[in-house]
Formats: C-alpha cells, sequence, structure tokens
C-alpha cells in the first residue's frame, strides 16, 4: 500500500503495550486469536504487512500470549492480522505475516504499570479529568507504583527494542508509540545510536500546567524520556505546541516554535503532527462482506423501520468517552421532543475497556445504571429507547455505521476519534456526525458535523435534535464531504509523511556515509 520513500529503506521495529492480536483458548480447549482494542492497533495493524523487516513489539496481555511466546523462546512469532489474526507456522505460511514480539511483563509490575500509572494517571491527566480537589493523591503506593511499574515496564520494553534493533544490525527505524512508553527513546539511542528514533502520541498532549500534577522528577523524566527521540509525533499541531511549551516551562530548554523544534544540548528533537486516520478501502471492503450485511439486516429490521431514525456510538466505556453525558443528553432530547419517543433508538455498542482499573469499573456501573433510568422513564409500548450492548464486535458496529442515521461522538477529549472516520465512509443513510469539538478529528470533520459541546447536556440534546431533523440533501453534501476528507487523507498517508520526514532527517543529521571520516 505504501511506498517507502528513500532514506527510510531501513528495518522497523515498532513498539506499542497493547498489541494487533491476543491469544486465548476457546471452551474445547482450542488456541484462539483476537483482534487488539483501541484505535492504535485499527491505525496499525494494516500498515505492518506493508514494511519490509518490521517486528511489531508488545506485551503479552494473556496467558495465552505468554504460551505463545514461550513456545518461541520468547523470539518474534508470525502472524496474520488479516481479515482475522492467526497465528502462522514458523516462518509464515505465505511470507505474508507480521513478526511479532511479545514481552511477558511480571504481573505486579504490570498492575503497576497499567492500572495505577498509565491508566489511570497519564490517562486522566492528559484527557483533563481531573478535578484535583480529591483526586489524584500520590502516596507510597503511587511512589511504588512509578518506580517498579512505570520505570520498570519502560526499561523491560527498551531492553526488547535494543535487542531487536541489534539483531538488525544497529541501524533500525524505531516506532514508539503511546503513554505507556515515555522513558523507552531515551535508553535506545543510548545503546543504538545509529537508530532513528521516532515516538508518536495517539492521546491528547495538554499544556505545562497539566503537568504539575505529578512530581518534578516524574514530569522531567517523561520529558528527558521524549527527548530521546529524533521526532515526537501528535494527532495535533495544537498537541505538539503543548508539547514544546511543556519542555520550555518545565525544563528551561529553548523551543522554536515557527520551526517547531526544541534544542536539547547539541541536539534537535522536532515536534510534529500526522493526524492519524484508517484505512479506507479495508473499511468498505468489510463493509461488503457477507458477515456485516447479515448483522446490518437485523440492524435495520430492529430499528430502522418507515419513519424511524437510529442515534449510534461505538466505544470503550472509557470515561473520556463521556457516554453517561451522552445518555444524560438522549433523555433531555426525549423529554424536549416527546413526539420522538418510539421513533428514535439509540444503540450503544461497547467494549466493557480496562476493568481491572477501578475508575474504569465505576464508569462502567454508571453506564448501566443512566441506562436503567432512562429506559424506565422512555419506554413507549415496553420498547426501550437505549439498546445497550456490552460487545466488541467489528463487524456489528461497521454495520451499525452503514445503517445509522446520527453518530454520536462526544468525548471530553480524544486524541483523534477513529470511530468517526469509519462511520462516515460506510454509511449508506447519509447520515449525521454528531462530533464532540474536543476530538480531533473535529478539526478535520468538524465543518461537516453538528458539533457537540462535552459538557453541555442541553446543547447536545439540541443538536441531537438538529442531526435528526437535518434535511436530506444537506445530510448527503455533509457525509460526502467528509468521507472526501477521511479518503484523502487516509492512514497511508499518515505513515508516508511520517517516514518522508524521518527519511529526510535520517540522510541529514543521523548517517554519515560509510568511508574515511
Ligand atoms: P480509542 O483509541 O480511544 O479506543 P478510537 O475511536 O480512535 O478510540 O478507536 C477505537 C477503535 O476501536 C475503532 O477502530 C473502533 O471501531 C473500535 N471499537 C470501539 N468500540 C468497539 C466495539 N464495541 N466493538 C468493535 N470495535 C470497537
Ligand atoms: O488509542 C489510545 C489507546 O490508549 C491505545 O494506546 C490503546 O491500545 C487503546 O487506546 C485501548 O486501550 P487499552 O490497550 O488499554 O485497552
Amino acid at each position: 500500500m505504501t511506498s517507502r520513500p528513500e532514506g527510510t529503506q531501513l528495518p522497523v521495529v515498532l513498539l506499542s503495550h497493547r498489541g494487533p492480536v491476543s491469544f486465548g483458548r476457546d471452551e474445547e480447549g482450542r488456541r484462539t486469536a483476537s483482534r487488539g482494542a483501541g484505535g492504535l492497533v485499527t491505525a496499525l495493524t494494516g500498515l505492518m504487512s506493508d514494511l519490509p523487516d518490521a517486528v511489531w513489539v508488545c506485551a503479552a496481555s494473556s496467558e495465552e500470549d505468554a504460551a505463545v511466546a514461550a513456545e518461541h523462546d520468547g523470539d518474534a512469532v508470525e502472524v496474520a492480522l488479516e481479515p482475522e489474526p492467526r497465528l502462522l507456522d514458523q516462518d509464515g505460511e505465505d511470507g505474508s505475516g507480521v513478526r511479532l514480539r511479545l514481552v511477558e511483563v511480571d504481573q505486579r509490575a504490570h498492575d503497576d504499570f497499567y492500572t495505577v500509572i498509565a491508566n489511570p494517571l497519564l490517562w486522566f491527566l492528559q484527557h483533563g479529568m481531573y478535578g484535583l480537589a480529591l483526586a489524584p493523591v500520590l502516596t507510597k503506593r503511587e511512589h511504588a507504583a512509578w518506580n517498579d511499574g512505570y520505570v520498570a515496564v519502560n526499561r523491560l520494553f527498551a531492553d526488547a527494542v535494543v535487542s531487536e534493533v541489534q539483531a538488525r544490525g544497529g541501524r533500525a527505524l524505531v516506532m514508539l508509540h503511546d503513554y505507556h512508553f515515555y522513558l523507552v527513546a531515551r535508553k535506545v539511542r543510548e545503546q543504538c545510536p545509529e537508530a532513528v528514533v521516532s515516538f508518536f502520541l495517539h492521546i491528547p498532549w495538554p499544556g505545562p500546567d497539566a503537568w504539575r500534577v505529578l512530581p518534578p522528577a516524574w514530569r522531567e523524566a517523561v520529558l528527558d524520556g521524549l527527548l530521546g527521540n529524533d521526532v515526537v509525533a501528535f494527532h495535533t499541531e495544537g498537541f505538539a505546541r503543548n508539547f514544546l511549551l511543556t519542555c520550555q516551562e518545565l525544563l528551561g530548554l529553548p523551543v522554536d516554535l515557527e520551526a517547531m523544534t526544541v534544542r536539547v544540548g547539541d541536539r534537535v528533537v522536532a515536534a510534529r503532527h500526522y493526524p492519524i486516520s484508517i484505512d479506507v478501502a479495508a473499511m468498505r471492503e468489510l463493509a461488503a462482506s457477507p458477515e456485516v450485511a447479515e448483522h446490518a439486516d437485523a440492524l435495520r429490521d430492529a430499528f430502522c423501520g418507515e419513519g424511524r431514525q437510529l442515534v449510534l456510538r461505538v466505544d470503550r466505556t472509557d470515561p473520556s468517552k463521556n457516554i453517561v453525558r451522552g445518555f444524560e443528553a438522549f433523555a433531555t432530547l426525549l423529554e424536549d421532543h416527546p413526539e420522538l419517543v418510539g421513533r428514535v433508538s439509540f444503540l450503544a455498542l461497547l467494549q466493557p475497556s480496562r476493568q481491572d482499573v477501578p475508575e474504569y469499573a465505576d464508569y462502567l456501573a454508571e453506564i448501566g445504571a443512566i441506562v436503567a433510568r432512562v429506559n424506565a422513564a422512555h419506554a413507549a409500548e415496553g420498547d426501550a429507547p437505549i439498546d445497550l450492548r456490552l460487545v466488541e464486535d467489528q463487524a456489528l458496529a461497521v454495520a451499525a455505521y452503514t445503517v445509522c442515521d446520527v453518530l454520536m461522538v462526544n468525548a471530553l477529549a480524544d486524541g483523534m476519534n477513529l470511530v468517526a472516520k469509519e462511520a462516515v465512509v460506510v454509511n449508506t443513510r447519509e447520515s449525521v456526525l454528531a462530533l464532540s469539538e474536543n476530538t480531533g478529528a473535529h478539526q478535520e470533520l468538524g465543518p461537516f458535523a453538528v458539533t457537540l459541546h462535552p459538557f453541555d447536556i442541553q446543547q447536545q440534546a439540541d443538536a441531537l435534535h438538529e442531526a435528526l431533523t437535518m434535511g436530506r440533501d444537506l445530510r448527503r453534501a455533509r457525509r460526502q464531504a467528509a468521507a472526501r476528507v477521511v479518503e484523502e487523507n487516509d492512514i497511508a498517508k499518515w505513515l508516508s509523511a511520517q517516514l518522508n520526514d524521518l527519511g529526510v532527517h535520517f540522510a541529514a543529521e543521523r548517517v554519515r556515509p560509510p568511508g574515511p571520516a
């Protein structure tokens, strides 16, 4: 799919916490493979097979992942990612596989790393979710989790990345992903000076003051780790600027907001922005599949009869997605417009996310409670207006995109939001995108959406009404325009823009031609 520019014909070592596939066992004890959750996996899955000599380093997230890794002595395994993930024979059945290095992490260290520091602390801080009066609290427990969890796990993954780079002769393009791994680049740079090291953040980067919630030693470690990269990249220019301002204010480093760079000793680190996207062709291919068609028929029967309309949301049950306020807004809509009761349904396809983090388990309970309240208050002839399904089912989600009339994305804050991009390219009913102004996607799709203000329930209810009553011509024009934006800025463009920039950087700054000095 993607042609790689000169200068980046390097092997690629990619790191993310969540991998593209996770293994398990079914009731008969047979090994199963399922797709990893979230936008990062969606975006990167289609790309990996296009990168020659690439390895994806990720956490072994289940016992079966650890068993697979152990069967291969901790070396990379070969997997096919599409159409469905599966383990291939040792060297790939047809050479089309992706190499996956599953890193096993001690359970306790992983809990500290994932359920105490990365989620909630970093996630909440970066999505602006702390009120600060009562949370967060950093006690001995959090200090231990920082040292024995976040720092230790970063060290473990840095070692895995270093060994993959060294196995490739020390020269590789290292692509580090997301807030789990702020400390990795510094260590990779120290041990692999010939590597080009880049980092991509999939979530927001807030302004300098937000980072003061972290103790100075922690926030300085985060910044110092990131400054080990050649390029630190974000979804939006605003996040990139916030990063530079954070370096300036918290580390006193000189930044250039024109060139979008920060100077660290004799090095210059670039802050860039590349809005992530989806594989449009693959999404449309999936939408045309018999499995999706079957789901779409069932959804049409259930929700799209004469005079009826369907509001949809597809999300992880993440507090940042603002699901509870979304249902409150829907209830307000039904109260303000009782003529819609019995005519408009709300289908919510929600993947229970991070249930080992107490804040997330509580939030899922809140979701259940608000749905019960709204359904009890607004049932029409026994029909509940909200159909809440706690599922992770890509085919069902895509089928729902095709038949909905309104897609609701009201996130408090979201680095990008791929759900919005997915829906506009496959919908067949000229649906309206109701999109939070606090998503990265709003910068591209806002002009064609009904904008939602995530904290204003009345505004969201009014916006839903506007979406449900919008004329067909306007809906069609807007949906088509939004789809064109996504088609023109798809995932291939996201990757090639980075590879081009890294290639230029590599050619200019990092590689000296072999020969006498
Ligand atoms: P995040 O990265 O925070 O999870 P995004 O909207 O960017 O949010 O990406 C979410 C990805 O996960 C999308 O590809 C979406 O289709 C998928 N997804 C989310 N919820 C579900 C679900 N309930 N079932 C299937 N896929 C889902
Ligand atoms: O895109 C943001 C992100 O945090 C990814 O890093 C992550 O893989 C995904 O959401 C899902 O979260 P988790 O891996 O914690 O289930």
